[in-house]
Order: structure tokens, then C-alpha cells, then sequence
């Protein structure tokens, strides 16, 4: 395979990489380097070398697919080394990307010119890992401990610009003229000659780490790799060289081998595969979506409407009464506003935002939008009024899409003379902040509709998932399954807050009890004091409806910060006492196999009855809607993780029905 080619322009040495699409660092591009470098290194009439990429981007890493598989070709470090100890000049000629083991290759070259557009990075904690071929060691040479230690420790790929201004990038060269810029700088630097950054000397103070650590403290909460990145950047400040890189490489390998790792590189490709709908053309035509309608200023229907603002989309807002409209309009400024003074946007594009959004009173301000979201109260009947008014004032090819979360697509499309056009689009609260898009496939959407409500879900910044018609699709109707027993286990004895620390520990960031306080708990009740028929009902009667008034299962202070409540505590108490139930000690143990392993159970349940496309995007589902720890890799990558046959043993122990195809599992 040849993926390296090279060239001389007269005295100066061009190694192209040419490895679409990401120029990764696959096996036989590290031979390439070798071979070309070797090449150019021997030959008296080289007296520079250029190293550059061809396609889109310069190396943005290694090759992931790699990883966990025998090693093939030259060791990275090697070539590395090598290019490193050249005794004539290289120049890094960067464009697109420069990440991960990318960006380790420009390091070792002795200088680096990129083009304006270009960004330079090490991403490798999103992985779960670190830089594992001399990033951490070299990168704290060149732009000190505190820029390494961010870069390495968040993994936020830097600008052309300001790698410049913090000596990353040493040369701009023009955005159409990187190659010939990139020879001229070279041969420049023939009398300067060679800049062995292993050399150079670590500036900077390690007082950075502990600020990161600090800053970051919630953020990192049960991640590995963030602080074993640190570990690393602070060994470069105490040990040679050649140590620093053994102790960066013991880190890497013990990262590789661990669970975590697995799981976050597992997850880069699932949410990549989720963007793909099983039997579609790649270039199956999309309709335009040009102008959105949101039906809805709660909310939803603000948070979703700033998701097209945000992208330069018109977005027209109808609500049924002027207050509301105006309350709704009203927060989506405030919102853009506070964005603002976080310096995430300037004033005039707050006022560019809102200058494309029109509010109106009337359904028939709608006709002329290509995408229709419906964001109105959950009910089936006021959902099948809407959708049937719709029918008759959209123009003909508008999708017409529900946010409901757990309401039959195909029902409300048969509202309609046009159920092809209808799909489900729900969004996750904040809806303007969660990544998940579940797109809901009915059983009469047109192919072009549902593939066009995935690209528009990636457009506006969300990793969309396609669903089947469900109660509940697949994130909710999952997390049902947790609810109820957790409910079970207050009857027998565990108390709220043990409950939830079980789950915040496993990394959610909440727990169910937590979740149900935010989400009020009065909602769907019957609204009877007097008919006490389940411990909801108990704290409801009690005027306890969760974070909105201060009292659910916790208490909350008025920053609605939640304690224990020794009132709700006595109400679950009072409630238990007319079960037939006593009072006993509940094992953390107890607690995830009775409220995580249904969740397993009912992930499997959807893969047979053919609601997700793949395991895959249950987890992704999971991880970008509800915040499952990603480094558990979701509950279906957990689930393996965790061993089949002991998540069977016990759902079967605790009388729940298990999947078929998960018992064929295990
Ligand atoms: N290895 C293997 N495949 C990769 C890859 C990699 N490093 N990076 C991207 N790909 C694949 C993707 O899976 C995708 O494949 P598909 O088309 O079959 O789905 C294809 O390349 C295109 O990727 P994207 O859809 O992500 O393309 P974008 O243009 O949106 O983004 C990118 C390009 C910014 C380079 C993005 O792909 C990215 O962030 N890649 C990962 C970068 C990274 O993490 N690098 C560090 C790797 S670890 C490392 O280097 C260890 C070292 O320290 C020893």
C-alpha cells in the first residue's frame, strides 16, 4: 500500500502522506515515513525536508482502528526518533487538523508553518487516553506547562492563530499556498539547521496542574485519562527527556488496556455509525429545510428554536397566547444575552440571532416553513388537532415533525392526508444545550423525510438517533424501567438518597429521585389528595411537587441545592406502614442490579423488536440525552462490560422477564 510519496524540488525533500480520509497513521503510512524519510535523510542533495499531507487535512492522528490489534509495520516512536534526530531541517506543512499522533509528528519535525484555518491538537483524552508518542513530553518544550497541560488535559484543538501566538506554529503561510510557502520556509532554515525539540527546555510553572485539577474537579468527576495527561505533563518538568517518555508510555499502555479507554473509543465510531440509516443511499436527495416553524414558546419550543438561530435559520415561533409568546421570545434573548457575557457570542450576533426570529399568534404564519416542529403539551389529542390544522396550512412537501417524548407517530400522522411527511424529532431539556436528537421513524415516513431530519439534527450541532414507534422511544422507554423499581425498593427499605448516590457514583448525573424532583413530580397526577395509592401520591397529597416549590424527596434551598427531607423520609415511612412491607437493609449491590439491569434488559428488548438500528446507538442515546457516564460506554457497552450471564442471573433472581436475545447472550 502506498500512502507516502515523496519528491525532490531541488534541494529540498517533500514527504507527501496521502491516507484519505484523515490521513490516520495507519501501519503502512508510518512505513511510508520511514521509508521516505530514510530516503531523504541519505541522500548528500537533500539540505531540507518538508513533511505535508495531501486531501483535506494534515495527520489527524493515529489510526483508531488499530488499536487492539497485533502491531503491523515500524513503531510510531521509532520513526518519530528518527525524524527527530534528522541532521538536516523538517518543516511540519500543516492544513485541516493537526491532532493526536498528528500532531506528535509535527512536533518532532524542527519547525512548523500552517495555514490560517488550520488546528492543532491533542484530543487523545476524549479517548480515554493521552498523547502516547512524546506529545506530553515535547508539548510543555515548546508552549510551556500551563498551555500543554490544558491542551493535553481538555483536548481542545488550538487555532493557527493562537498556536502562533503561543510558538506552536512558527511560520503563517498563506491559506492557497501552503506547499510552495512550506519549501521556501525550509529553505530558509538550511542555515539555521536542525531544532531537535527534545533539546528545548521546559518553561512554565507546575502550580498550572493543580489550577486545571481544581477548575475541572466536577468536569473530570470519575475520569481517568484527564489526570493521567496532567501526571504526564508534570513528569516532563522533573525528568529527562528519555524518562519522561518511558513514564508517558507506561501511562498510555495502562490507559489502553483499561475499560475506560474501550469504552470512549467505542463510542467515537458508535456516534459516527448513529448518523447512518441501515439501507439508504449515501446520496439519497434531502429536502431544503431553509425556514423552521416551532409550534410552542415553553420551554422546548424556545430552547429549540435557538438551536436554528444558531445556525443562521429562520425560525418562526407560534404560541397560542400573547403572553406567552412574549414570556417565551423573552428567555430566548435572555439566554443568548447570558451566552453573550460568557464571551460565547458578541451583542451584535444576539441581535443577529433574534433579528431571524418572527413570533406570530396564527398557525397560518407557518405555510410557508420547510420543517414544522411541534412542541405543544403531551397529549394526543391536542397533538392530533395541531398536526390536522397543519395538514391544511403547510405547503405541500413541509415536514411536519412532533417533539413529543413518548406519544405514537403513527397516530398522530394519521392526523394528516400526508403521514409520509411526519416524523418524530424529540429533543432533550435544555433542548438548546443537549446533544441528543431522537428522530422518530413512523411507519409511513418517506425515506427522504427521515434522512433529511437526521441531517438537519447534525446541522444544528446534535447527534441524532433513529427510533421506532414506542412508548417512550428508546431513551425514555429505558429509563421507565429504572424508575419503578427504584420506587419498589423505598417500600423496602432504601431511601432516596441512597438510591441516587448509587447512581451519581456509577457517574450519572443524577439520580432517579433527583431526575423526578426536577421534572416535578406532580406531573400526570390525579390531582386527589385523598387518594393515596403509591408513594408519589403520598408526597404529592402533602403539597410536595418536586424542585419547583423546594419539596419532592429532598428538600431544596432557594439556590435549589437538595438535602435529605426528614418529612418525606416520615411520608415514604407512613406509606410503607399500610403495605404489607418491612423495613430492611438494602445493598448498594441490590440497587444497580435492580435498577440498572432492567435498563440492559430493555435495551435488548428494543434491538429484537427492531425500535434501534443497532446497540450502538442505544448508547449513544444514552450517553448524549441522559449523561450515562461515557466512559462506561453506555448501558448496552456496559452491559457486556458487566458479564451477560451475571445481568441474566439476577434479573431472573429478581423476577423480571428477560429479553430472549439477551439470555441467548449470556
Ligand atoms: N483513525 C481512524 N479513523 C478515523 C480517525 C482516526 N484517527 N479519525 C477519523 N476517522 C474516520 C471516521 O471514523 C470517519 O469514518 P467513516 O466515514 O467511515 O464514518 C472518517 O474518518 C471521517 O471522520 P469524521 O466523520 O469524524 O470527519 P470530520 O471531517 O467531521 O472530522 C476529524 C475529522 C476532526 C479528524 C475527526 O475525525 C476526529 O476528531 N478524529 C479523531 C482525531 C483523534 O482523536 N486523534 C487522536 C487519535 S489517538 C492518537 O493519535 C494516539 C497517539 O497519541 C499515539
Amino acid at each position: 500500500m502506498q500512502s507516502v510519496s515523496t519528491q525532490l524540488i531541488d534541494d529540498v525533500f517533500v514527504v507527501v502522506v496521502d491516507n484519505p480520509p484523515v490521513n490516520a497513521l495507519s501501519w503502512h503510512v508510518r512505513q511510508g515515513l520511514h521509508d521516505g524519510f530514510g530516503q531523504g535523510l541519505a541522500d548528500p542533495a537533500v539540505k531540507a525536508i518538508v513533511l505535508r499531507c495531501a486531501g483535506s487535512t494534515f495527520i489527524a492522528g493515529a489510526d483508531i482502528t488499530e488499536f487492539g490489534k497485533p502491531p503491523q509495520g515500524p513503531d510510531f516512536n521509532a520513526v518519530l526518533n528518527m525524524i527527530e534526530a534528522s541532521d538536516k531541517p523538517v518543516v511540519a506543512a500543516i492544513h485541516g487538523t493537526a491532532l493526536g499522533g498528528g500532531l506528535e509528528t509535527a512536533l518532532v519535525c524542527h519547525y512548523r508553518i500552517a495555514v490560517p484555518s488550520a488546528k492543532l491538537g491533542v484530543p487523545e483524552v476524549k479517548l480515554g487516553l493521552l498523547p502516547g508518542a512524546g506529545g506530553t513530553q515535547r508539548l510543555p518544550r515548546v508552549v510551556g506547562v500551563e498551555a500543554a497541560a490544558t491542551m493535553c488535559s481538555l483536548g481542545e484543538p488550538v487555532p493557527a492563530p493562537k498556536a502562533e501566538a503561543m510558538g506552536l506554529v512558527d511560520r503563517m503561510a498563506g491559506e492557497n499556498s501552503l506547499a510552495e510557502d512550506a519549501i521556501a520556509y525550509a529553505r530558509e532554515l538550511i542555515a539555521a539547521g536542525p531544532r531537535p525539540t527534545r533539546e528545548r527546555s521546559v518553561t512554565g510553572d507546575i502550580a498550572a496542574i493543580e489550577q486545571l485539577k481544581a477548575a475541572n474537579a466536577r468536569k473530570w468527576r470519575g475520569f481517568e485519562a484527564p489526570y493521567a495527561n496532567l501526571a504526564c505533563v508534570e513528569a516532563a518538568t522533573h525528568l529527562p527527556f528519555d524518562e519522561g517518555l518511558k513514564f508517558e508510555r507506561a501511562e498510555f499502555l495502562k490507559l489502553m488496556g483499561g475499560s475506560q479507554s474501550a469504552a470512549q473509543r467505542y463510542m467515537f465510531f458508535a456516534e459516527r455509525q448513529a448518523a447512518k440509516i441501515d439501507g439508504f443511499p449515501k446520496d439519497l436527495p434531502l429536502r431544503d429545510v431553509k425556514k423552521v416553524g416551532v409550534i410552542g414558546a415553553g420551554t422546548m419550543g424556545g430552547g429549540i428554536s435557538m438551536n436554528f438561530l444558531a445556525k443562521d435559520i429562520p425560525v418562526t415561533i407560534v404560541e397560542m397566547v400573547q403572553e406567552n409568546l412574549d414570556r417565551g421570545v423573552g428567555v430566548i434573548r435572555k439566554n443568548y444575552e447570558a451566552s453573550a457575557v460568557k464571551g460565547r457570542f458578541t451583542a451584535e450576533q444576539v441581535e443577529g440571532m433574534m433579528g431571524l426570529l418572527t413570533s406570530s399568534l396564527s398557525l397560518d404564519d407557518l405555510a410557508d416553513c420547510d420543517l414544522v416542529i411541534e412542541a405543544v403539551y403531551e397529549s394526543m389529542d391536542v397533538k392530533k388537532e395541531v398536526f390536522g390544522k397543519l395538514d391544511t396550512i403547510c405547503k405541500p412537501g413541509a415536514i411536519l415533525a412532533s417533539n413529543t417524548s413518548y406519544l405514537n407517530i403513527d397516530e398522530i400522522a394519521a392526523s394528516t392526508s400526508r403521514p409520509q411527511d411526519v416524523v418524530g424529532m424529540h429533543f432533550f431539556s435544555p433542548a438548546n444545550v443537549m446533544k441528543l436528537l431522537e428522530v422518530v421513524r413512523g411507519e409511513k415516513t418517506a425515506d427522504d423525510v427521515l434522512a433529511t431530519a437526521m441531517a438537519v439534527g447534525k446541522k444544528i450541532g446534535k447527534v441524532a438517533v433513529v427510533a421506532g414507534v414506542c412508548h417512550g422511544f428508546i431513551g425514555n422507554r429505558m429509563l421507565s424501567t429504572r424508575q419503578q423499581p427504584a420506587m419498589q425498593l423505598l417500600l423496602e427499605g432504601a431511601t432516596p438518597a441512597q438510591i441516587d448516590k448509587v447512581h451519581t457514583d456509577f457517574g450519572m448525573p443524577m439520580g432517579p429521585f433527583q431526575m423526578s424532583d426536577l421534572a416535578g413530580l406532580d406531573i400526570g397526577w390525579h390531582r386527589d389528595p385523598a387518594r393515596v395509592e403509591s408513594i408519589r401520591d403520598a408526597l404529592c397529597a402533602a403539597g410536595r411537587f418536586g424542585q419547583k416549590n423546594r419539596k419532592g424527596f429532598y428538600d431544596y434551598d432557594e439556590k435549589r441545592v437538595g438535602t435529605p427531607s426528614d418529612e418525606a423520609l416520615s411520608i415514604i415511612e407512613e406509606f410503607r406502614a399500610t403495605s404489607n412491607l418491612s423495613k430492611r437493609e438494602i445493598s448498594d449491590q441490590e440497587i444497580v442490579e435492580r435498577t440498572l439491569y432492567p435498563m440492559v434488559n430493555e435495551g435488548y428488548k428494543i434491538l429484537e423488536e427492531g425500535k434501534a438500528q443497532r446497540a450502538s446507538d442505544i448508547d449513544v442515546v444514552w450517553i448524549y440525552g441522559y449523561g450515562w457516564p461515557i466512559y462506561r460506554g453506555g448501558p448496552m457497552f456496559w452491559g457486556d462490560l458487566e458479564g451477560t450471564g451475571k445481568i441474566v442471573e439476577a434479573l431472573e433472581r429478581n423476577g423480571v422477564k428477560v429479553a430472549e436475545s439477551l439470555k441467548a447472550k449470556a
